[in-house]
């Protein structure tokens, strides 16, 4: 057992399952080097066997990155874990995560598999990822409601097949703490080859209890590696938030005795990443990395706080990265600088020409916003780079109308399938006009689920609006992101997004998880 905790980050992978989360290549392969500038030991880049795309973005990034193990998750499947190997190939480090359920509800309901076939199934695909790469995950999927005795017969078998870290996923969030630490330690406990591989953690939030199952899972059951995801995103409740479950390690490192090589002062950029890519707003009382998380409102709690920090404060906002939030560019700052400051936030333009088209952006921006930060420079290139991969719709421009008593009219131009269209519409307010006059032309039929707006930066009015827009259609759920100093043109560069989304052919095989 050793005191350095793995930390395992699924914010490309299982964050990426939650519906509407999906991302392309770039936007992962940005959020990959953010994961490397903050130190994350493994990051689960995607499940290569599930689509085109996944495959390629896994490539992408198993050669980009160099600091951190690559992964690829796999069905206990021959095909899934060759196709993982080979978008893992070009990896300094890499690793194959394969997986089969074990419960019973899951082997025979889902799977229609007798458990011996499982038990096979587990051992041969160990196996053959061991004959692809050196390091192998495996997870008995749904594995805290499986067999104890059930789970001791194959996981023993694929630690002899070469399997170095063995993870417990508590796939639906059914653990409770103190049951799932007990529930690893008695299995590592009978287990008689139990040392030979780092035990892991993989707990979901249906009850709130992610962070906590995943820390009694270490601190009971002695796992050394904890799986989770920033902002804690993920499938229905998500998974462990790496923010909170990393700064509670650190924050009670008295209590846990364990090391963690997380660079934390990299985690806000790393949650505003995710939240501005995927249109996933953080809530404003999330621990760590929320709005609210280090403000203090009460009289009582600031005076304590101005008289000592440590009154009520049992961390500092700025060691997460808060403190980074500062203006750093204007109209009168030149390419260069733009250059530089793209690099320091780890944005790499595939070609000169692309940082000249996000230049005479942020030109434009800066002609209509005085200060510009980071998170505005953040959501330019998100938006540039969304915009390039599978451009079916963009916005040209749009006018609208609305005054007290009046119905709002919205006049909009976009291009639409290369040809550029002219719509018009009325609605109950601005951005119902401009949203139903895109509508009116494009005829998605989707249902629009969500709609929300919030500031970029601070409090202040002259922010940007970031939109995003949920649709749906046809079991398919798409989220599209928007920005902007004005609300309704946030609105439709959002509404827009997501229709090219929705419209992208990308289909994948859904990952059991
Ligand atoms: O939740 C889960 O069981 C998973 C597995 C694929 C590890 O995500
Ligand atoms: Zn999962």
């Amino acid at each position: 057992m050793t005191d350095k905790l793995v930390i395992f980050d699924t914010t490309l992978r299982d964050g990426e399952q939650s519906p509407g989360a999906s991302m392309t290549r770039d936007e992962k392969l940005r959020i990959a080097r953010q994961l490397e500038r903050l130190k994350v030991d493994v990051i689960e880049a995607g499940f290569a066997a599930s689509s085109n795309g996944d495959f390629e973005a896994v490539k992408a990034i198993a050669e980009a990155i160099k600091d951190s193990t690559i992964c690829s998750l796999a069905r206990a499947n021959d095909k899934d874990i060759g196709r993982a190997a080979d978008a893992l190939a070009g990896a300094v480090s890499s690793r194959i995560h394969t997986f089969i359920a074990t419960s019973p509800l899951h082997m025979e309901k889902k799977l229609r598999m007798t458990a011996d076939q499982v038990f096979e199934q587990a051992k041969l695909s160990v196996r053959y990822a061991r004959s692809r790469v050196a390091d192998v995950e495996f997870s008995p999927e749904d594995g805290y409601r499986s067999d104890p005795d059930f789970l001791c017969r194959v996981i023993e078998a694929v630690i002899k097949e070469g399997a170095t870290t063995i993870n417990i996923p508590d796939t639906v969030g059914y653990a409770v703490p103190e049951l799932y630490g007990n529930f690893i330690k008695n299995l590592r406990e009978r287990i008689p080859n139990s040392d030979k591989a780092i035990w892991s953690v993989h707990c979901h939030n249906d009850l709130g209890m992610a962070v906590a199952n995943s820390l009694a899972g270490v601190q009971i059951g002695g796992a050394r590696q904890i799986e989770c995801t920033i902002n804690g995103l993920g499938e229905r409740a998500g998974n462990c938030s790496l923010e909170e479950v990393v700064m509670a390690l650190r924050t009670r490192r008295d209590y846990f005795n364990l090391d963690v090589g997380i660079d934390i002062s990299q985690i806000l950029s790393a949650s505003r990443m995710v939240s501005q890519t995927t249109g996933f707003v953080v809530q404003p009382n999330k621990a760590i990395v929320g709005a609210n998380a280090f403000a203090h409102a009460s009289g009582i709690h600031q005076d304590g706080v101005l008289k000592a920090r440590d009154t009520y404060e049992i961390m500092r906002a700025e060691d997460v990265g808060w403190s980074a939030n500062k203006m750093v560019l204007g109209k009168l700052s030149g390419r260069n600088a733009f250059k530089q400051r793209l690099q320091d936030l780890g944005i790499v333009m595939e070609s000169e020409a692309d940082v000249n088209t996000a230049f005479a952006k942020f030109k434009e921006l800066a002609d209509r916003k005085s200060d510009i930060f980071d998170e505005d420079i953040l959501a330019l290139v998100s938006e540039e780079q969304a915009g390039s991969a599978a451009e079916l719709y963009s916005l040209v421009s749009l006018s609208q109308r609305s005054e007290t008593g009046e119905q709002p009219q919205a006049s909009v131009v976009f291009v639409a399938k290369g040809a550029e269209i002219s719509t018009a519409s009325s609605g109950n307010g601005p951005v119902d006009a401009t949203l139903k006059a895109i509508e009116s032309h494009v005829d998605s039929g989707a249902e629009l689920v969500l709609y929300s707006v919030n500031a970029i930066t601070s409090g202040s009015t002259e922010s940007q609006g970031e939109v995003t827009v949920r649709l749906q259609h046809s079991g398919r759920v798409v989220n599209g992101v928007g920005s902007d100093p004005d609300i309704v043109v946030a609105s439709a560069k959002a509404y827009l997004s997501a229709l090219n989304k929705l419209h992208s052919s990308s289909q994948r095989v859904a990952a059991q998880g």
